[in-house]
């Protein structure tokens, strides 16, 4: 049987390989030749053509190379098999690193000190320490849960927002519309982690911004984005940093990428700025995953991490 390798970028041959050495039975193509089309039972996808997939008589699941599936459901050709959405220990560590990162770099001010270093200015700056701070993170699915466990241990406040009502130990978790405006208007940092939805497009725009806390002990609310980009609008980040409404973001994700050169936020003083890189997906750790789900389906056994296409996550 055949494995077609979809992805956008020069990375098909890589996860190709990959795939290839662990399913030495299949044919792992990027490319089908004229009549492979029916051959083929699983699709390994990352922003895929859209029609592409329709095309598959045999078609079994879909594999997404990564957490998201937005991309995935974006095509409204796609035909009605399962969708299979990456949950792995590595991507899920990866994420959290990234998180982590952040939130103590707004805590320990680095954007100041590393101005007071290229100044070469011995000076130290008020400093809070972490439980004065409380940590919002909207989305608590596989990712934000992990977050949020780290965050604790290092002893931030955590707070947290759902689409359905949720428990989560030493979280106080808020959901619904409602929900929303309570977690923003508690936490001194917001870390976004949702899938791009219907419901969740362009949710970070100026009435969201303006709903979060304005008194921290960082001068300001801090915002940091990790999901996607179709989640925020770039330009009222933008605005809300200009006005001081919100003191500092890090954003990995933006409403187009690669992010233009001529978007000033990537002059921002207080913005900083990564190119998607927040938790990469790696062929190595991913592909034995894939292969493992591949193998057990074809022997009768249920797909894990199934995606909701009606929720769109
Ligand atoms: N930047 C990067 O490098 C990178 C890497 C990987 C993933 N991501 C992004 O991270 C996202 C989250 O991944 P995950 O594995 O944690 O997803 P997940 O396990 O599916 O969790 C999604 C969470 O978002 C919540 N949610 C969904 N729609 C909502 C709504 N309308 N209102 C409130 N909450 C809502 C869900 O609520 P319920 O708990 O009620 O279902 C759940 O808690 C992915 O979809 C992807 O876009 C980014």
């Amino acid at each position: 049987m055949t494995i077609l390798v979809a992805t956008s970028g020069a990375s098909a041959p890589t996860w190709r390989s990959a795939l290839a050495s662990r399913l030495p039975q299949d044919a792992v193509v990027t490319a089908l030749e004229p009549g492979q089309d029916a051959t083929v039972d699983y699709a390994v996808v990352w922003h895929q053509e859209p029609g592409l997939l329709n095309a598959l008589p045999e078609l079994k699941a879909v594999f997404s190379l990564g957490a998201g599936v937005d991309h995935v459901l974006s095509d409204p050709t796609l035909p009605d098999v399962p969708i299979v959405r990456i949950v792995s220990d590595d991507l899920t560590g990866r994420m959290s690193e990234y998180i982590v990162w952040r939130v103590l770099d707004h805590l320990r001010q680095g954007r100041a000190y590393r101005d007071l270093e290229a100044a070469a200015r011995w000076e130290d700056l008020p400093q809070p320490a972490a439980h004065a701070l409380r940590v919002g993170i909207l989305g608590l699915g596989e990712l934000g849960r992990d977050a949020a466990a780290k965050l604790r241990v290092l002893g931030f406040k955590v707070s947290g927002w759902s689409r359905t009502p949720r428990r989560l130990e030493g979280v106080e978790v808020h959901s619904g519309r409602d929900g929303l405006a309570a977690c923003l208007a508690q936490s001194d940092i917001v870390v976004v982690l949702l899938p791009l939805t219907h419901e969740t497009r362009g949710l970070i725009d100026a009435a969201f911004l303006g709903g979060m806390k304005r008194r921290t002990p960082l001068g300001g609310p801090v915002l940091i984005n990790a999901g996607r980009g179709g989640l925020q609008k770039d330009a009222d980040i933008l605005a809300a940093l200009e006005s001081g409404l919100l003191m500092e973001a890090s954003l990995d994700v933006f409403e187009e990428e690669p992010l233009p050169p001529t978007s000033p936020l990537w002059r921002h003083p207080r913005c900083f700025v990564t190119p998607h890189i927040a938790a990469a997906s790696d062929p190595d750790v991913l592909s034995a995953l894939i292969a493992d789900q591949i193998t057990r389906h074809r022997a009768g056994g249920a797909l894990t991490g199934l995606v909701d296409r009606s929720a769109g996550y």
